[in-house]
């Protein structure tokens, strides 16, 4: 019988348990979104400590509940230990630690990114690397290579803001409340892309070149002897990585020279320039590798408009696009517990002195 485990996420201002059995089969998943933070517009990082504080035996019980099966009944309990608000952190896994000291079971640490890469494993069990995975958050955008489950190459991520950090601060210049990128995108939608912001496209400099180099230096015989062709950056003069400080800025000036636009023009138009500059990356990573699957998912691969962009790309291109629902792209505990899983069955337990970190790459 494939093992099932408790999963919980606290590393940001969601609360969330669910309960999973590998590799795929969600039994419960319950997210508790915090909308203390609203009102300072920002997550506010001992306020998110102390909501999670209340909220977690609840939920944890609402998600055995839900799957019907009594905390005794499962074989793991895996959490988010990094990377993350580091007070959000310390209520999570402190909590799944004594939980399975308590019922006696192993206990998985998970990184919060792996988690997001799981999520594209919840909607579509048969995804088999090795493939492209852009992960678009609030707090990273990194495209990668998955050489295996558990195995990763990076190939790009962002010099400054992550995408769904330019969604929430140019939703604030729009007068939206936090978290705005869903707001925006509603926003976008009684608008036309009609003002040009820039598309960012950093070219390589020494440090990134040095950095693709070392990249390409690392990719593993497997990825060089799979079928596709094999990843090589040394050649390119053009990097992957993002930048959206530009656009965010470009908004700021463009509302502060034009007081009276149309917000919703604005809100289209820097949406598309954000959403060109993800298609343009991963359509140079697609040119680079040969690779023709691509996942994409974190909380930006809700946004409807990205979705209908990256479909148009996959049917272009002839890709095969692994995109999970909206509710499995924002952060919820199904997907670290599905990362979890495998990570148990690959590389069994976590020690129990695992410690949270705000932040750690993803290698
Ligand atoms: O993955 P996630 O839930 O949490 C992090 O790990 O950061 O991502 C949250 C981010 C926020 O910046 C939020 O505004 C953005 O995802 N987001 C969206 C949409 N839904 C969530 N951005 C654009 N359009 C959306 N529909
Ligand atoms: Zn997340």
């Amino acid at each position: 019988m494939p093992p099932v485990c408790l999963a919980i996420e606290t590393s940001c201002d969601e609360t969330a348990a669910a309960v999973v059995r590998h590799p795929a089969e969600v039994l419960s998943s319950v997210v508790s979104s915090q909308y203390v933070h609203a009102q300072y517009g920002g997550v506010v990082p001992e306020l998110a400590a102390r909501a999670h504080m209340e909220l977690l035996v609840p939920i944890v019980r609402q998600a055995l509940a839900d799957a019907g099966i009594p905390a005794a009944g499962v074989d793991l309990v895996c959490v988010t230990h990094t990377p993350g608000l580091l007070g959000a952190l310390l209520t999570g896994l402190p909590f799944a630690k004594a939980l399975a000291f308590g019922l006696n079971k192993p206990f998985v640490g998970v990184h919060h990114l792996e988690g997001h890469l799981f999520a594209v494993r919840l909607e579509h069990p048969d995804a088999s690397p090795p493939f492209l995975a852009a992960v678009l958050s609030g707090g990273h955008t990194e495209l990668l290579l998955v050489r295996d489950w558990c195995s990763y190459e990076e190939l790009g991520s962002t010099l400054d803001d992550a995408l769904g950090e330019a969604f929430d601060k140019s939703a604030k210049l729009l007068g939206l409340p936090y978290p705005g990128g869903a707001a925006l995108e509603q926003l976008a939608r009684a608008g036309k892309p009609s003002i040009p912001f820039p598309v960012s496209a950093p070219t390589r400099d020494s440090s990134a070149s040095a950095s693709a180099e070392r990249r390409s230096a690392n990719a593993d015989s497997e990825t060089r002897s799979s079928s596709h062709s094999t990843f090589d950056n040394r050649h390119s003069t053009i990097s992957l990585d993002f930048s959206f400080s530009g656009l965010k800025t470009a908004v700021l000036y463009y509302l502060r020279d034009h007081p009276d636009a149309d917000r919703a023009d604005v809100a289209a138009s820097f949406q598309t320039a954000a959403v060109a500059s993800v298609v343009n990356r991963l359509n140079q990573a697609i040119d680079r590798t040969g690779f023709s699957t691509v996942a994409v998912s974190g909380g930006v691969a809700a946004n409807g408009f990205l979705r209908e962009r990256l479909a148009d790309l996959a049917e272009r291109r002839n890709l095969r696009l692994l995109i999970p629902r909206p509710g499995y792209c924002t952060d919820n505990a199904a997907m670290i517990g599905a990362a979890g899983l495998e990570r148990f069955l690959r590389f069994g337990p976590s020690a129990f002195s695992l410690p949270a970190a705000a932040r750690t790459p993803l290698h």
